[in-house]
């Protein structure tokens, strides 16, 4: 089941997810819909905030991606940075929750991520490239923070018309979205 994407600036987004702490068919059913929910919406990684959901989980799917390195789809449950790389690297980052918005976010360049499965095993993980990115920038939204928000101020403040915008309920995207100032889900 597609879900509709929670747009800036929804309250949601500035939450933090709470952990997981058993795997019910909820949370199954939760990690198939974001999985679908992010491909129809061509997203490479998906938090549960942005769904609507204050849970702590990522989906993720570079697979198709050039810079993919063959990573497979990954669900991750209560995932944290444990580590990160001093070194730190420039990428052009979008999100779902801001249709029309990009800029250049500096992160550090690899991080160790220990995360659940869907079987509650534990894992470690130490990502770089593209996975690392991604992986940053959704553990971030399970704890309300934007990619924005990690903008230098000057940054940020060439962005402001468009946030502006979009925090009045323009918003132009393919995908099923609830923004705080509208009523029902909609698509443009
Ligand atoms: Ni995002």
């Amino acid at each position: 089941m597609i879900l509709p994407i929670c747009v800036y600036n929804h309250p949601v987004l500035r939450k933090r997810a709470e952990p997981i702490e058993e795997v019910t068919d909820e949370i199954v059913s939760l990690a198939e819909n974001m999985f679908e929910t992010m491909a129809n919406a061509n997203g490479i990684g998906l938090a549960a905030n942005q769904v609507g959901v204050l849970r702590s989980i990522v989906v993720v799917d570079i697979s198709e991606m050039e810079d993919g390195d063959g990573t497979p789809p990954l669900c991750l449950l209560n995932p944290t940075i444990v580590a990160s790389s001093p070194d730190e690297v420039e990428y052009e980052e979008g999100c779902l929750s801001l249709p029309g918005l990009r800029d250049v976010v500096v992160r550090p360049s690899a991080v160790t991520v220990e995360y659940d499965d869907l079987d509650m095993r534990h894992h470690r993980l130490d990502a770089t490239g593209l996975l690392a990115r991604v992986l940053q920038h959704e553990i971030d939204h399970l704890n309300g923070v934007l990619f924005i928000d990690r903008l230098p101020a000057m940054r940020r403040v060439m962005l402001k018309n468009k946030l502006k915008k979009l925090e009045r309920g323009t918003v132009e995207c393919n995908y099923p979205f609830v923004h705080p100032l509208r009523s029902k889900v909609e698509t443009t």
